[in-house]
């Protein structure tokens, strides 16, 4: 039965309704000229408006029209953004009728463009930005964000935007866009997003330099004071909101993992960089694996490249590999990282404790070839086992030679070959390559956008592990369940989901990830997922499945004009 619209009404009207042009200047209650005439009457738009009342629908056109006369990328990002400032619904729902095209303006890699402009494309204010001089008020200044009630707060310190590093305040765009994708995608209601930028300062000499820069003018705070800095912020948070989800993003390495071990078992938080992007590369592997009918636990896998990137991933495979039933040892020894020393092994001495876990037994290699400056390298690896994946998280464009990735094909019959390493010129071998080397057997996933290839009669479509299918879902997820925590079960829940919704699981020859346009149902199922993986380690209240179920639908927000009216 439908709600009485009296109710409908309520919950979306608020108490002190803006009336008038403030109306028109709200972009969370603004319709434009979808006002219809009943609401024009009642809030004072007549005379305000053009007579002819539009339907959102015609408005989509309208301003899909005004975004394709835009010259250039970051024209458009300015478009969106100030449409977005003007009205929430129009913007949301351009959004999702234009998916694929606009995703890559209003988040990567056009964002990156605008935080480097930010000082000199702003124009309203939107989120936050607390500023070191003034970290005593930190509470003081949460209490004047927009909206009381925030599902999702994105937050970043602006030193380690996308590929073009330290930007200073600018990097706020970043939590812009990417709250943006939760809406859209996750259906985290826009109104409940907060995006923070924590400006602690920038090296950035352009920056500094800039007349116009709008950011605290100083070099970066470090060591003691910035994390005392970041205490205060979390402290702050807590008692402000102490239920919201709290997601670093794009923090230096120095500081991301030591901040995020520091408050995952404090509050509700994660961070994307090296959870979301571990759980998205599982994803794809998970997905690949089960195209080939193998089990997770007869893979051997080799991963080139042992940084915080790559023990992540390792790290969720082999936690997968153990609730299949192997030991915790038989899993490990499936292992075989390698970094610019070569493979990892116990006899090694410059091993982070991270990295000990993937050590192998110094017996199992001990009498291999050493062709790589007397280190055992990826070619002696490939060479020695049947390695059945090859994940590149190394940085060394070019890594996958013709020779090695031959070698790999001839013992097995689709190998797993995912170069993952970004930018493009950093991809351990183009998609390309891979498909051709092998025959067209490779089932191939990248970190950087690749043109679908043309093999023989096929055109095989290559899955990018963007993070992008998992931190809408997890915030959707957490918000539905209620979660009090992000664990790494709900993590490896979110990334089997994902896999299991592999179009390539139903056509040999799609993509291994799904398409953005199918990602707001997919979001939904690893939000279930997510939810009943945060009961079972005890993170939120036990609700049945179909009550989860029912409450993820509930919280997913489409964009659609409500009534203001109660004679409507
Ligand atoms: P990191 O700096 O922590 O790790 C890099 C690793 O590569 C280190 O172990 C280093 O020793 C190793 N390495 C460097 N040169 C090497 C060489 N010549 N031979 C063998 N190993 C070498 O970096 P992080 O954060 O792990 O990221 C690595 C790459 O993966 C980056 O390009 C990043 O953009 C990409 N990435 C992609 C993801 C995706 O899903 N698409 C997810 C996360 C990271």
């Amino acid at each position: 039965m439908p709600e009485p619209i009296a109710q409908r009404v309520a919950e979306v009207v608020p108490p002190r309704m803006p009336r008038g042009m403030d109306l028109l200047d709200t972009p969370l209650l603004n319709k434009g000229t979808a006002f219809t005439n009943d609401e024009r009457t009642q809030f004072g738009l007549h005379g305000l408006l053009p007579p002819h009342v539009e339907t959102l629908e015609e408005q989509v056109v309208r301003a899909y029209e005004a975004y394709t006369r835009k010259d250039d990328d970051l024209e458009r990002h300015i478009y969106l953004r100030a449409l977005q400032d003007n009205n929430e619904v129009l913007f949301y729902r351009l959004l999702l009728e234009h998916i694929e095209e606009m995703t890559p303006i209003v988040y990567t890699p056009t964002v990156a463009l605008a935080c480097q402009q930010f000082s000199h494309i702003y124009r309203r204010p939107r989120g936050m930005i607390i500023s070191f001089p003034l970290c005593d008020s930190i509470v003081r200044f949460l209490r004047n964000r927009p909206n009381p009630h925030v599902d999702v707060v994105v937050v970043t310190d602006g030193e380690r935007i996308l590929g073009i590093g330290d930007q200073g305040v600018g990097g706020l765009g970043i939590p812009i866009g990417k709250l943006s994708l939760y809406t859209l995608i996750g259906g985290i209601r826009p109104e409940r997003t907060l995006p923070i930028v924590l400006d602690v300062g920038t090296n950035n000499t352009e920056r500094l330099d800039d007349p116009e820069y709008l950011g605290w003018r100083h070099e970066r705070i470090t060591g003691d004071d910035y994390f005392a800095f970041i205490d205060q912020f979390v402290d702050a948070v807590k008692e402000e909101l102490p239920e919201t989800c709290l997601q670093w993003e794009d923090f230096a390495n120095p500081h991301a993992r030591p901040i995020l071990e520091r408050y995952r078992d404090q509050l509700l938080t994660f961070n994307d960089d090296i959870q979301g992007t571990a759980a998205v590369a599982l994803g794809a592997t998970l997905a690949a694996i089960k195209v080939t009918g193998k089990n997770l636990k007869d893979q051997q896998i080799v991963m080139f490249g042992a940084g915080s990137a790559a023990t992540g991933v390792a790290d969720g495979l082999r936690e997968a590999m153990i609730e299949q039933g192997l030991s915790e040892q038989d899993a490990r020894s499936r292992f075989w990282l390698l970094n610019s020393k070569g493979v990892l092994h116990a006899g090694r001495k410059d091993l982070t404790p991270e990295q000990m876990v993937y050590a192998q037994r110094e017996s199992r290699i001990a009498d291999w070839p050493r062709t790589s400056n007397g280190n055992v390298g990826l070619a002696d690896v490939i060479g020695q086992i049947d390695a059945t994946i090859l994940i590149g998280l190394s940085t060394v464009g070019g890594a996958f030679s013709k020779a090695i990735v031959c070698e790999m094909a001839r013992k097995v019959e689709r190998p797993i070959i995912f170069p993952l390493s970004n930018p493009t010129t950093k991809s351990e071998a183009t998609a390309e390559d891979l498909i051709h080397w092998t025959d067209g057997r490779a089932l191939v996933a990248t970190g950087s956008p690749f043109a679908p290839v043309d093999y023989g009669s096929r055109t095989i479509p290559i899955a990018q592990c963007n993070n992008v299918y998992i931190f809408p879902a997890m915030g959707l997820g957490v918000v539905a369940s209620r979660a009090r925590r992000v664990t790494d079960a709900m993590m490896l829940a979110a990334a089997r989901t994902l896999a299991g919704n592999s179009p390539a699981l139903k056509d040999a020859s799609a993509s291994l990830l799904p398409p953005l346009t199918d990602l707001r149902r997919v979001a939904a199922e690893i939000a279930v997922a997510v939810g009943i993986a945060a009961q079972k380690d005890s993170v939120a209240a036990q609700v049945t499945d179909d009550a989860l179920r029912e409450r993820v639908m509930a919280t997913q927000w489409t964009p659609a004009y409500p009534s203001y009216c109660s004679s409507a």
